[in-house]
């Protein structure tokens, strides 16, 4: 196929970027994407990106979507919404949808796993968080460890965390890197940093002194963090978006009933269901087979294909104004290794053309909000590092991800990561919305204007997590405004 389509590109007299040839060989029908790409060009351009390709079959899409009519269906109450939520809320408008993926790794991976595959990973995230942590006030003019340590100033370094220990006074002991020096890093016990948590592999700004033993006394830590104040960008229509996340299609513990009853209400003539215009799923769509020990004995579909179809036929009967983005989470038929791609042509072509793919993290644009989907596995080795979180409230663990400025900060955990040449995984821009899903929790929150959504699931407390007491929070729908980036959860 790849012949084929070189030959069919350099016939009509054009050149494809490489990622862009990656994509279209894992399309259905790649030269047919490609010509319906070049015949929306008014002449034939000298190079075919990869946003190019992707942007034409968003609108192919779009237009499919547009042209198919809304069924009418029966009113339904929908008393868990409040008042003020519902008022602000119009029907959504009859323009189509616009969703587009702005970043993620599908149709890019270039990693092999090689030790310099490694060097480099580590090497782009370190220089990319820090500038990041170089344009803080605090961190000015901030010098390599290797020069600072010779300092008998105050001393500004970033580094990259290589360990973390507690010693036996209380104190905390950082090992910071960066490409000239490691350096033992004291956060006294008796000062306010002692509390401080602090996970290895993060990259952090320290502000402190260089003691006659080369150890550094730490007066402040800075993280990259977002910015103090953002304003929600609104959109001038009232779409908005809903969330789900962890459906499980295919596990015993699938909440069927509780599936209906949504389907019916986003299908229902309630003004705030009408006014659902997107539906973003984080991952775990389908339960899989072999993820674990023993699952065979938790599926009522014991096929990946045949798990894939059921959701697909869910999905199909839900309402046509929807768009639904679809990411991978651990238990899809994708590589493990985040960032993950988008599922491959062989289960995206059992879906309707309303199913947009994404990647494990994607930036979507819906509207021109920028929302961060990512599935949430790092809250795994989060809950394990840092004291006080728990898989109840996740909402904190994503705060501490856009803190670090990273989604899944620790390598070597239960996070499989896969060593790109550029890491995904950083938080590079201030997304408007943050959602994640995983941990089968729910909730809404907002962290420096940036609202927080953790999408629920819609499995049932599986046999695993009752050994391990823990308490799902299934069937609930988070909905934002998108006009308001106002949240709330409807349970069903
Ligand atoms: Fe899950
Ligand atoms: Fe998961």
């Amino acid at each position: 196929m790849r012949e084929e389509l070189l030959t069919f590109v350099s016939q009509r007299g054009t050149l494809l970027e490489p990622d862009a040839i990656e994509f279209l060989l894992v399309q259905q029908d790649p030269i047919a994407e490609l010509e319906g790409f070049l015949r929306s060009c008014p002449e034939t351009p000298f190079l075919v990106t990869l946003a190019d390709i992707r942007h034409s079959a968003e609108i192919a899409r779009t237009a499919a979507t547009r042209a198919r009519p809304v069924p009418p269906s029966p009113r339904r109450s929908a008393a868990s919404i409040p008042a003020s939520f519902r008022r602000l809320g119009e029907r959504a408008a009859d323009a189509g949808p616009d969703v587009r993926i702005l970043r993620d790794i599908t149709g890019r991976s270039t990693c092999e796993g090689t030790l310099e595959d490694f060097t480099r990973y580590f090497r782009h995230r370190f220089q990319v968080l820090r500038e990041m942590l170089r344009r803080h006030r605090e961190l000015g003019g901030a010098q390599d460890i290797a020069k600072a340590q010779r300092s008998t100033r105050e001393i500004r370094i970033i580094g990259m965390v290589a360990d973390v220990r507690t010693t036996k006074n209380g104190h905390r002991i950082l090992e910071l890197e960066d490409d000239t020096e490691r350096v033992p890093v004291l956060l006294p016990a008796d000062s306010p940093l002692a509390s401080e948590t602090v996970v290895p592999d993060e990259v952090v700004g320290i502000v402190g002194t260089v003691n006659g033993k080369g150890l550094v006394i730490a007066a402040s830590l800075v993280r990259p963090d977002l910015p103090t104040t953002k304003a929600f960008p609104g959109t001038p229509g009232h779409a908005r978006v809903a969330f789900m996340s962890d459906i499980h299609v295919g596990s015993r513990t699938f909440l069927d009933e509780k599936w209906s009853r949504v389907s019916e209400w986003l299908g229902g003539a309630d003004e705030v269901a009408q006014s659902i215009r997107y539906l973003v799923v984080s991952g775990d769509v389908v339960d899989g087979i072999g993820v674990y020990p023993r699952q065979d004995e938790e599926l009522t579909i014991d096929d990946i294909y045949g798990q894939y179809e059921a959701l697909a036929g869910m999905i199909s009967a839900l309402p046509d104004r929807l768009a639904v983005v679809l990411l991978p989470g651990n238990h899809d038929a994708v590589r493990p290794a985040e960032p993950q791609p988008a599922f491959p042509t062989s289960i995206q072509k059992l879906f309707d053309s309303n199913v947009i793919f994404a990647g494990n993290p994607s930036v979507l644009s819906i509207e021109g909000v920028r929302i961060l989907a990512y599935h949430g596995r790092s809250m795994d080795d989060l809950v394990s590092s840092i004291p006080g979180l728990s898989y109840q409230r996740p909402l904190d663990g994503m705060k501490a991800m856009l803190r670090m400025r990273h989604l899944a900060p620790i390598y070597g955990g239960k996070t499989p990561i896969a060593p790109e040449a550029e890491d995904h995984l950083i938080i590079e821009d201030v997304p408007d919305i943050f959602v994640t899903g995983h941990v089968h929790a729910v909730g809404v929150d907002q962290y420096r204007g940036v609202v927080l959504v953790n999408a629920s699931t819609w499995q049932a407390q599986t046999p695993y997590q009752k050994m391990r007491n823990i308490q799902p929070a299934p069937a609930r729908l988070p909905i934002v405004d998108l006009a308001t980036g106002q949240a709330v959860i409807r349970e069903f």
